[in-house]
């Protein structure tokens, strides 16, 4: 909302620039907090001025209003009645006067003087016979114009006085922080990332706790506390269904072999989560537990051993060998 209101004022701000050209973006440097508000609305004394400066302007209001009826009883008694006339002339007009539309016009969209009084507004130089009326200003232009001056003190207070809004300097730093910052979520979130072709074994004792609690959770039921399956094959042995080594494991839990009963997990666990299970698999590698199923599928030997060895050269990542 703040961030609106500060990009409004800043187009405004051409606009403004334009009455008030003398005040200009030096003052960009940014201060410390401390110094946000001036000294000088902290002292007495201006609001004491400004106390005196309202008195006296009423003291004038009301000066003028009475020599206004002074001088009223002053006049003399035709010229009063005369005057009495002219406003109720006045009055009469106002009355049965224009239509709404031509005082709608006349107040506020031209203001241009009648056709039939032109004569009177009519300047007196002639150029080869071209004249020039001094109309009015558009009242609707003069408003606009009042309203940039007033936005112009505005402008000034806000960023300026009591430099509530970032100038241009401080923007710009801040959208810079904002990028680096984003630049750094996605630096960590590419590091959560792991795909089938990235993969590693994790082996800090987090990861694998991790891993632990996420088999406990989820696949109990099928493959057994101890891993020596139920449902699901025994994945403590040699042999493998779909292929052993981490990154057969992290495919099969990631996309799942459904016609066999055993689902998909990527919309349920995120990749680095199913990374954690899949190492916490392999910690488990012939631990050969009591009651467990008879090896399915085929014996796999970890031939990629080498490769994966320098596919990985991840510091905080080591490939877990058969153990
Ligand atoms: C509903 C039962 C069920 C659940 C729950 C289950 N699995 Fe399975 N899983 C199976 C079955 C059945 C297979 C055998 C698929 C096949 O024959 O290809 C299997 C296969 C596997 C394999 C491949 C084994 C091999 O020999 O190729 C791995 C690894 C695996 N599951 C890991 C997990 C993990 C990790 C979880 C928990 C996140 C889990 N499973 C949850 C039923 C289950």
């Amino acid at each position: 909302m703040k961030n609106r209101f500060n990009k409004i004022l800043h187009s405004g701000f051409l606009l403004a620039a334009s009455n008030l050209t003398s005040f200009g973006q030096g003052a960009v440097t940014p201060t410390p907090a401390t110094e946000k508000v001036p000294e000088i609305f902290f002292q007495s004394e201006l609001y004491l001025l400004i106390f005196l400066f309202l008195i006296m302007l009423i003291v004038i209001i009301s000066l003028t209003k009475s020599l206004k009826k002074l001088s009223y009883a002053l006049l003399s008694p035709e010229k009063r009645q005369a005057l009495e006339l002219k406003k109720e002339k006045a009055f009469e007009e106002e009355l049965h006067g224009p239509s709404f539309w031509t005082r709608f016009d006349r107040d506020i969209l031209t203001k241009a003087v009648p056709v039939e009084k032109e004569a009177d507004i009519m300047l007196d130089h002639n150029y080869d016979g071209i004249k020039e009326l001094d109309n009015n200003l558009p009242p609707w232009w003069v408003w606009g114009f009042y309203a940039t001056i007033i936005f112009a003190f505005v402008y000034l207070a806000h960023y300026h006085l009591f430099r509530t809004g970032p100038l241009q300097t401080e923007e710009y730093n801040i959208a810079m922080q904002e990028a680096a910052d984003q630049a750094k979520a996605r630096e960590l979130s590419m590091k959560d990332f792991v795909s089938a072709e990235t993969i590693t074994a994790l082996n800090t004792p987090e990861a694998l706790g991790a891993g632990k609690g996420i088999y406990d959770k989820n696949c109990v039921a099928c493959h057994g506390a101890e891993l020596g399956g139920s449902v699901g094959p025994n994945l403590t042995d040699d042999f493998w269904i779909n292929g052993g080594g981490i990154r057969n494991i992290f495919k099969v839990i990631t996309e799942g072999v459904p016609a066999k009963g055993m689902i998909s997990w990527k919309s349920q666990l995120t990749p680095k989560q199913i990374q954690q299970v899949a190492s916490f698999i392999l910690t488990k590698h012939g631990s050969n537990p009591v009651g467990g199923k008879e090896p399915q599928g085929e014996k796999y030997v970890e031939e990629m051993i080498s490769s994966q060895l320098t596919d990985s050269i991840s510091v905080d990542s080591i490939i877990i060998v058969n153990q």
